[in-house]
């Protein structure tokens, strides 16, 4: 079965945007989709709440690169908490939709953002609702990054 992509999911596939990572950066998330075994880290760079810089690493497919890509695209210069509330479905909306068996591949952007969001809060001591990251645990069984979940 071949499936059907979108012109900007092909265009983020073949030239993902902001590719690489930042040396300290502010906060720095790892997911990982124990099905697949994909995995995605991303870098923040935040000055007075805002997302100044991102940049991504994706060991994935070309969903997950594509929408990693483009959940850069989508917080870079926002807010951090307009960050925050980003979902899968947006970034795969701004894509102009993905194929259904690869809505999941668009989860592993949304939390890998959040991801490094909760390390930017964790690091600054910074108080924050653990409700907001109640996903993150479910889905990351699998890479052993143990301070995801917290009591
Ligand atoms: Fe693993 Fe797409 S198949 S993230």
């Amino acid at each position: 079965m071949s499936l059907t992509y979108s012109d900007k999911v092909m265009d983020h596939f073949t030239r993902p945007r902001n590719v690489g990572e930042i040396i300290n950066p502010d906060g720095v998330g790892e997911v990982g989709n124990a099905q697949c075994g994909d995995i995605m880290k991303v870098y923040l760079r935040i000055e007075n709440n805002i997302i100044t810089d991102v940049k991504f690493k994706t060991f994935g497919c070309a969903s997950a690169i594509a929408t990693s890509s483009m959940a850069t695209e989508l917080i870079m210069g926002k807010p951090v908490d307009e960050a925050l509330v980003l979902t899968n479905k947006a970034v795969a909306e701004a894509l102009d939709g993905l194929p259904p068996v690869k809505m999941h591949c668009s989860v592993l952007a949304e939390e890998a953002v959040k991801s490094a969001i909760k390390d930017y809060y964790d690091k600054n001591a910074i108080l924050y609702d653990l409700a907001l990251f109640a996903d993150l645990g479910a889905h990351d069984d699998h890479h052993g990054n143990g301070d995801i979940v917290e009591e």
